[in-house]
């Protein structure tokens, strides 16, 4: 299944390095053409030797004393892609910072194929505010997190960190290769539309848009042909197309006129119901006395996609708070195919998390509830269903 490829295997000292070798097996098995590339602290777990017996190519240790004059740009040109696994916290944060100072990094750095990078380190080091905050940037620079489990960990420790199995890795990355998105039109709308009151005023709401960059990133890294329609700021990865707008009816207009050319739409925003009837052109005072704001509906941009002769495929997103009733009656009443509800009072689901707990719907009303999962392991999940679901006609 990966007949032909260059896969670059990055290999960073932790001590889930020991399953490099393996890893780079399974990849050669799988009828890839592997050439690994490791950190000095690696060394400390894994000999240069294992991983050249199973290549068949020696790897690459550092800059110098290299056969090839640049071992960096020559691997990073070479790769069909990039597996980073074990990556340490330390590897994390230096690829998320861009400080290429060993060649690990600096092959990341300088390939502009798919990344996968497979975390693993203690629990602590994990859940720290840091890694955390790194992951979240390689993830929205468009690199494909897949994991960690939670399991045994050096020292005797249990707890999310342990690295993935092999067998996963390789699966994530063949999604990658063989996208199997490839060609398909996806509009994604993301982001919390703002209603101005007044020109320093608005109506918002609490949504940060990562569910629905992850939606997009993920389509993207699969082959899909991405156009996102958002009010937040947007993941510059992967050829996506993106369209900046600030409310609900500059969203509806995009996204309206773009529909026809969508063979699914993912309506991940939060939009407003309501706006301001009139928006003052002036900033209200304090002086002035109390305002009154009169409301006006927005329109409903999934009702009118729903309406659409010939529709694309239609997901609608419901953030509920309390119970997920909602959800279910809104996908058996809005006339989506998927419709994906969230409790956002759920520790981990909110809004601004980068996480969440989402039970997807049918139209007919079956639910799959799915665990506490990375938003982009979520958007993966949910591409999987709509694929299959496109592929059953
Ligand atoms: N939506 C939309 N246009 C609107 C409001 C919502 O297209 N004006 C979409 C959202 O992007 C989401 C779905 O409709 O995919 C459900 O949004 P939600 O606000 O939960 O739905 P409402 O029908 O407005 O329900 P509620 O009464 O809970 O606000």
């Amino acid at each position: 299944m990966l007949t032909g490829r260059n896969i670059v295997l990055g290999v960073s000292g932790g001590v889930a390095a020991y399953k490099a070798a393996y890893l780079a097996r399974r990849l050669v098995e799988a009828g890839a053409a592997v050439r690994c590339v490791m950190t000095e602290s690696a060394g400390q777990f894994i000999g240069a030797q294992t991983l050249a017996a199973v290549t068949g190519e020696h790897p690459v240790e550092g800059f110098w004393d290299e056969p090839e004059v640049s071992p960096h740009t020559d691997l990073g040109h070479w790769a069909d892609a990039m597996i980073i696994a074990p990556a340490t916290a330390a590897t994390i944060a230096k690829l998320a910072a861009g400080l290429s100072d060993n060649a690990l990094i600096a092959t990341a750095l300088a390939t502009e194929s798919p990344i996968v990078l497979a975390p693993a380190m203690h629990t602590e080091m994990w859940n720290n505010a840091a890694t955390q905050r790194n992951v979240a940037l390689l993830s929205a620079d468009g690199v494909t997190i897949v994991g960690p489990d939670r399991g045994a960990l050096a020292g005797g420790d249990v707890g999310p960190g342990r690295m993935i199995e092999p067998e996963e890795i390789v699966a994530a990355l063949s999604r990658i290769l063989e996208g199997d998105l490839d060609g398909i039109r996806v509009m994604v709308t993301a982001g919390g539309t703002r209603e101005a009151i007044d020109p320093v005023r608005y109506i918002g709401n609490r949504s940060s848009g990562k569910m629905g960059n992850a939606v997009a990133l993920e389509a993207a890294s699969r082959g899909a042909q991405v156009t996102l329609i958002t009010t937040a700021p947007a993941p510059d990865a992967l050829g996506i197309e993106v369209i900046a707008v600030e409310t609900a009816q500059e969203m509806a207009d995009q996204t309206w006129s773009r529909a026809t050319a969508a063979d699914v739409v993912v309506m991940a925003a939060a939009v407003a119901d309501f706006r301001p009837q009139v928006a003052g052109e002036e900033k209200m005072r304090r002086a002035d006395g109390m305002p009154h704001l009169e409301l006006e509906p927005t329109p409903d941009i999934l009702a009118g996609l729903a309406g659409m002769e010939d529709r694309p495929f239609l997901v609608g997103f419901a953030a509920e708070a309390g119970s997920l009733d909602g959800a279910l009656h809104k996908a058996t009443t809005k006339g989506v195919d998927l419709l994906v509800g969230n409790d956002v009072s759920r520790p981990g689901s909110g809004f601004a998390t980068d996480t969440n707990e989402v039970t997807i719907y049918t139209s007919d009303g079956a639910a799959e509830h799915l665990p506490l999962l990375s938003k982009r392991e979520a958007a993966g999940l949910l591409w999987d269903r709509i694929r299959d679901m496109r592929s059953q006609g």
